[in-house]
């Protein structure tokens, strides 16, 4: 590469930290100068300023202020709270500057059709680091490589238990708005994203793109009393390139279910497992990737700084390739006719290391029945769901 790239970031703390990791690392600094970054946070945090001053970047609290004294950015990357994604991205959009965005992209199928408008949005990377590891790329060519046959169904389960500290962490967490601007915290739209994304991503096999549902249904469950969003999610709907997708995906738990994608086909299957560092198959054929879970992050970041240095046609993820992932998510929500509070005598409070945890009885167990057969919690009849007899709904979907 003949020059760095002059790089900032907005959104420091939180998982910010990640970017600045990227960024400081031996690796990241072949790629980028990394200049400043902004974050409210910097007027009350001293730990952060202290962090930053010591390792002579600027900082400061206002992005725009930022923008408007670090004229000759190339890049930012953005870790801010979802609902400010969209207006962060417009106003960088209009400096010229490409984009590392932190998924999920936006929270509304509406607000992505609305940046794919704005001069530039194909500048933006979407980072939905787990499309650059190494057992989604090898399961993406199995795939291509027919190696599977027809594919049938993709599966996503996990379950990642989220306790007070997760949600005491800022002033969104288990919202579905903050201060009136969708957020649409929870399972399968933030921390789990990843796993829907990917399924768009592997049940595409005509090409190296992604696919979206033709149509998409869906529960929503909040078992956790003290949010207002969601922290327990089945969804299900076909492809348009014909397969079943369905996800069971859970903060609601004590019981940490590692996140896997299973992909069957008419030879054989594959399944990407241990939260990404793990890729088996039918014919026996088995990589381990340990250190997966920190070095995707570094390949997404040099992937990045390659398609800002145009050595790269696209980026992992584009703006353009997450909507299938909105469209499965906004679908599902849509046809599940909201949100449905467990009611109190189901739940199961628990405590750990002084924290508080809400989980239901038997968790583990349906979650997993309930990725083997494909089925909504409704239909197995479990005592807390929903009565799909009186309301079954399916979201069909247009691009
Ligand atoms: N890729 C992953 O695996 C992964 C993991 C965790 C979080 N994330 C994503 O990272 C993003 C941030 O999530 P989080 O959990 O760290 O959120 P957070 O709210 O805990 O932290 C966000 C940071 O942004 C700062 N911020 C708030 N308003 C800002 C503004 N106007 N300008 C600049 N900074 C601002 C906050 O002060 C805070 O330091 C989300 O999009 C989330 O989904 C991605």
């Amino acid at each position: 590469m003949k020059s760095t790239l002059r790089v900032a970031q907005i959104g420091a703390g939180g998982f910010g930290y990640r970017h600045i990791a990227c960024l400081n690392s031996s690796q990241g600094r072949r790629f980028f100068n990394y200049r400043a970054a902004a974050d409210p946070a910097f007027a009350s945090n001293a730990s952060l300023r202290e962090a930053f001053e010591r390792d002579g970047h600027r900082y400061y609290k206002d992005f725009e202020v930022m923008l408007d004294q670090e004229r000759d950015l190339d890049a930012v990357t953005i870790a801010a709270p979802i609902h400010l994604h969209e207006p962060i991205i417009r106003k960088c959009l209009r400096r010229g500057l490409f984009i590392f965005l932190e998924k999920p992209p936006v929270p509304l199928l509406e607000q992505l059709h609305q940046l794919q408008t704005l001069p530039g949005q194909e500048r933006v990377a979407v980072g939905f680091q787990w499309i650059a590891s190494h057992p989604v790329q090898l399961a993406k060519r199995w795939i291509r490589e027919q190696r599977l046959g027809e594919i049938k169904s993709l599966k996503a389960l996990a379950a990642w238990p989220r306790r007070d500290d997760y949600y005491l962490r800022n002033n969104w967490a288990g919202s579905m708005e903050h201060n009136g601007t969708p957020v649409l915290d929870g399972p399968a739209t933030n921390a789990l994203a990843h796993l829907i994304h990917n399924m768009m991503y592997l049940g595409e096999f005509a090409t190296d793109g992604f696919t979206s549902p033709r149509h998409s249904e869906g529960e929503f469950y909040r078992v956790r009393p003290t949010i207002d969003s969601y922290d327990l999610v089945c969804l299900r709907g076909e492809l348009l390139s014909g397969p079943l997708y369905h996800a069971a995906l859970s903060h609601a738990c004590r019981q940490d279910i590692p996140f896997s994608i299973l992909v069957s086909g008419t030879h054989g299957w594959l399944r990407i497992a241990n939260d990404g560092c793990l890729l088996e198959s039918s014919w026996g054929e088995r990589h381990e990737y340990p250190n997966e879970i920190d070095e995707v992050y570094d390949f997404a970041f040099e992937d990045f700084a390659l398609f800002c240095r145009g050595r790269r046609s696209r980026p992992f993820s584009t703006l353009a390739d997450t909507a299938g992932y909105l469209m499965a998510t906004s679908g599902a929500l849509h046809a599940s006719e909201g949100i449905r509070p467990v009611d109190a005598a189901w739940i199961q409070p628990y405590e750990e290391d002084g924290m508080t945890g809400y989980t239901l009885r038997g968790h583990t167990d349906f979650l997993t029945e309930a990725s083997r057969t494909a089925k909504l919690f409704s239909e197995l009849d479990l005592p807390w769901a929903i009565d799909r007899k009186i309301s079954p709904r399916v979201s069909s979907l247009s691009r």
